[in-house]
């Protein structure tokens, strides 16, 4: 059965035994994660082994990090529109001057370039995003990862096949570096052209980006980094290219779509996530996934879970509740910087729901952990880790993303219950399992309303053509193929019936 869940794509299963880990959310634990799979990744990178230490630590030094130029800042509507014009004639030649081969092997060497320059994109994404050392590392390995894999998907493409033509990529601050690459390369595997737009929050990891893509052969006219402040570049940007890829919030999409109805867009949105504990599961295990989906990254992930739904006696059993204050409290919190940090600070001060997370409990809830800033001399961006219990369903926290370090716990009655509670959300983006019972698995599967369902292993961390990643319901807004699947290249062209002559 095990087997037979794993078999399915949009299900992934964690491995039947595994060693407990040192400490949650280590950063072995996220290496562990970032090599486990088709990975084609060297160097080995844990920041843990001390022949890699000196490595990590230089890598890590603000002496080595670049502000970011002037030269891609967009602030004109008519500087934008002779962008697109370079972009439409660029995509000509990327599409119709190169074979689909020639194109496969450029891809092959951003992937080259992008393993080259590792220790740049580290630097820029810890200093840029605030990310840890070991997150950092593991998202240069899934940009590779996309590169080689949507060369290879570019080069499948049936014939008929026709690029839409300019793609706009509006990426994350929160994956600066592989949802970037996961969009622009996605898009030019398919024959298109890419205006890139990085997130304000993370210029200098955008800017290393498309150095590589430039660098490994990509042409200038066909690929374009844009940084733009400004709405109503922003909003020509959208409304002009011919399709939009957007990481990013509901309300986004939506105004998106308010200002052009019939724009193509490919969002991957917002998502409240849960994992759903049996009193069958292995409780260890569980709460070392559940505290590592709920606050790697700071709880910054849209495949974050931040609510564990806990079936009947698991809620207040006293062995549960004190192995996960135990984690959470064994959770090294701090500056980005240092190696060993494994929460750092929130890419910027929290405001509005995440705020309102972090400050206040709703009825019925109360703090197992209460979070604490710990630099209110600066900006409050370093926070301890919050875990709420008594969370209840239909409330604020059950239906509100909030993106940042802050878990709920739920309390279900049964597995039905649970599902109840789970699927109960606008939203669909990841959810997870925790039991060791089979039948149990098979009815959770069947009935768990996610794009990617995890059983017995954590909600973050998808790997590239083992476990495609993307949403359902509210979470996902267009086609819907999944990021680093079989379908995702394929849906940015149309087929044809014109037949190509050679
Ligand atoms: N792909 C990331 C994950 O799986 C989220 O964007 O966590």
């Amino acid at each position: 059965r095990f087997e037979r869940a794993a078999e399915r794509e949009d299900v992934s299963v964690g491995p039947r035994r595994r060693q407990l880990r040192p400490s949650p959310a280590s950063a072995s634990t996220m290496k562990g994660l970032a090599n486990s799979a088709t990975f084609i990744n060297e160097p080995d990178t844990d920041p843990c082994l001390p022949q890699n230490r000196t490595w990590a630590m230089n890598v890590v030094d603000q002496k080595h990090f670049k502000p970011v130029s002037e030269e891609s800042l967009v602030e004109s509507v008519e500087a934008l529109d002779s962008i697109l014009k370079q972009a439409r004639a660029g995509m000509k030649h990327w599409s119709q001057g190169k074979t689909a081969a020639e194109r496969r092997a450029i891809l092959t060497n951003v992937a080259d370039v992008l393993a080259r320059r590792r220790g740049d994109l580290i630097n820029a994404m810890v200093f840029d995003g605030s990310k840890t050392f070991a997150e950092a590392d593991a998202e240069v390995s899934e940009a590779i990862d996309f590169a080689n894999y949507y060369g290879m998907k570019g080069e499948e493409l049936p014939s008929g096949f026709e690029p839409f033509g300019v793609v706009a990529v509006l990426a994350p601050w929160n994956f600066p570096v592989a949802i970037s690459c996961g969009g622009i390369l996605s898009s030019i595997a398919a024959g298109n052209a890419v205006v890139y737009k990085p997130s304000h929050a993370t210029p200098r990891c955008g800017e290393i980006v498309a150095e590589c893509i430039w660098e490994a052969g990509v042409p200038r006219d066909a690929f374009h980094l844009v940084r733009c402040s400004e709405r109503d570049v922003g909003k020509q940007l959208v409304t002009q290219s011919d399709a939009v890829i957007l990481t990013g919030a509901s309300e986004t999409a939506r105004l998106f779509r308010s200002w052009k109805h019939d724009i193509r867009l490919y969002a991957e949105t917002s998502g409240k996530n849960s994992l759903v504990i049996s009193p069958a599961a292995d409780i260890d295990l569980a709460v070392a996934d559940l505290v590592q989906s709920a606050f790697s990254n700071t709880g910054q992930k849209c495949s974050a879970s931040s609510l564990a739904i806990c079936i009947g006696d698991v809620y207040h059993s006293e062995r549960f509740r004190r192995q996960l204050t135990d984690a959470v409290n064994s959770i090294k919190v701090g500056d980005a910087s240092s190696i060993s940090t494994v929460m750092g600070p929130l890419i910027m001060p929290p405001e509005g729901k995440l705020s309102r997370a972090l400050t206040t409990t709703e009825p019925g809830e109360e703090w197992l952990a209460e979070p604490k800033c710990l630099d209110a001399h600066k900006d409050c961006r370093l926070w301890t880790p919050g875990v709420r219990v008594g969370v209840q369903p239909g409330s604020w926290f059950h239906q509100t993303e909030v993106f940042g370090p802050v878990l709920g716990i739920a309390q279900a009655k049964d597995l039905d219950n649970a599902l109840e509670i789970q699927n109960g959300t606008d939203y669909g983006l990841t959810g997870g399992f925790h039991s060791l019972d089979l039948r149990e698995i098979d009815h959770w599967i069947d009935n768990v309303e996610v794009g990617n369902a995890y059983v017995n292993r954590g909600t973050t961390g998808a790997i590239v053509r083992r476990q495609c990643f993307g949403g359902w319901k509210a979470s996902v807004v267009g086609p819907g193929a999944k990021a680093g699947g079989p379908n995702y290249v394929m849906q940015f062209g149309l087929k044809t019936d014109k037949v190509k002559r050679d």
